[in-house]
């Protein structure tokens, strides 16, 4: 039996529909959206134009012309945080971020034109409020968290914290790529400023997919310059989103996908998503919480968390458990940092990181039947 247990790195199996409407693009339209205007390649507007107004409505964003698709979310937060930064500006982080904040804050601070706090979060992720409330400086210009946490499954609380950033006048921006079309999230109500999204997770498009959103407020200037289908008697890259951030042919046959996977997540519900996601995980957990070998790290019974599952035993590295299982079992995990080492600092798990187990909507019963009584046999095999 195959087991898919790596849906925090990317989702697998994609809905039917997704598939679907990828071959069909590429079948039956495949030309370039807003630029040629004959009508395959209106098709294609209407593709892109359709999916981010899906976008905008899956995160209550004030405008769709100011949802960006990008290649990924580590794109789309590069471009958001050196487009809004300035020279002397200060940022504020939490401990949970994953390298897609932290290395361009990181370099951004390197090369001395910013500042950078970083929040405590305890081992199970929970935040330190009262030292965010007193990192605020008079040059702080955003605070940037992410939503769930790609380790522990952690949710960060998006409402106090954009709360707390809207009475300083500060951006609130988050990292939704584990959260995106998994937990509901209204960025007006939240005050979320910018919200940066992957396509290929829980939004099941696929890879090459993502970007962000912002609202009317929010400037964002741009490294990007090039042909984008509009004004194309001036020299100058258009001043008007969403052209302004997005340049070149686009990636029309993901964002057909992700506009299929979009469509699926409203048809089903998020709500049942999720209720079945915390189903099969609630039910790993209790099963692994039997098995006197493995450290959970970071569950937390009480707070909503994701479906992401991070262990360790004494008797085994995470990344000999990982190839273990994949070689003998054919079960797909992933160890090590997850490219989030602040997290695992947090946690308690650096430098070692853990092996990491992430459930999604479409793992049953008897596959985690079969992966814990796969990890027994393992540990039996270790302890002799
Ligand atoms: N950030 C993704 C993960 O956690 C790739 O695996």
């Amino acid at each position: 039996m195959r087991v898919y247990l790596d849906n925090t790195a990317t989702s697998w199996p994609k809905p039917k529909s997704v598939v679907e409407a990828i071959t069909d693009y590429m079948v039956h339209c495949g030309a370039s959206p807003g630029r040629s205007g004959h009508r395959m390649s209106l098709q294609a507007a209407h593709i892109i134009y359709d999916a981010r107004d899906l976008i905008a409505k899956m995160f209550n964003a004030e405008a769709s012309e100011k949802v960006i698709f990008t290649a990924n979310a580590t794109l789309a937060s590069n471009i958001a945080l050196k487009g809004i930064l300035k020279k002397g500006d200060h940022a504020i982080i939490s401990h949970l971020e994953h390298n897609s904040t932290l290395r361009p804050l990181k370099h951004l601070e390197q090369s001395g034109l910013i500042d950078l706090s970083i929040i405590d979060c305890d081992k199970n992720g929970n935040i330190n409020i009262e030292q965010l409330k007193n990192s605020f400086r008079p040059n702080t210009k955003i605070v940037a968290t992410i939503h769930g946490s790609n380790v522990i499954g952690k949710v960060l609380p998006i409402a106090e914290i954009g709360a707390i950033c809207k009475t300083h006048s500060v951006l609130y921006m988050i990292d939704a790529a584990q959260t995106a079309g998994f937990v509901p999230i209204d960025m007006q109500a939240q005050h979320i400023d910018i919200l940066t999204f992957t396509g290929h997770k829980k939004l099941y498009g696929p890879s090459g997919t993502g970007g962000l959103c912002f609202g009317k407020n929010v400037e964002i200037d741009t490294f990007i310059h090039g042909g984008s289908g509009s004004k194309s008697e001036i020299e100058f890259h258009p001043d008007f989103y969403p052209d302004k951030l997005e340049a070149g042919t686009p990636n029309t046959v993901g964002i057909a996908g992700l506009k299929a996977g979009l469509e699926f997540i409203f048809s089903e519900g998020i709500d049942k998503i999720r209720q079945h996601s915390h189903n099969i995980s609630k039910y790993f957990i209790d099963n692994l919480l039997k098995i006197d070998e493995i450290k959970i790290h970071g569950y937390d019974s009480e707070n909503e968390v994701l479906p992401v599952i991070s262990v360790t035993s004494p008797l085994i590295t995470p990344s000999k458990f990982a190839e273990i299982l994949d070689k003998d079992y054919e079960i797909m995990t992933r160890p090590g940092l997850h490219c989030a080492p602040l997290a695992h600092k947090a946690a308690g798990t650096f430098p070692q990181g853990t092996l990491r187990f992430s459930p999604g909507y479409f793992n049953t019963q008897e596959e985690i039947d079969y992966t814990i009584k796969s990890l027994k046999e393992i540990l039996v095999i270790k302890n002799t």
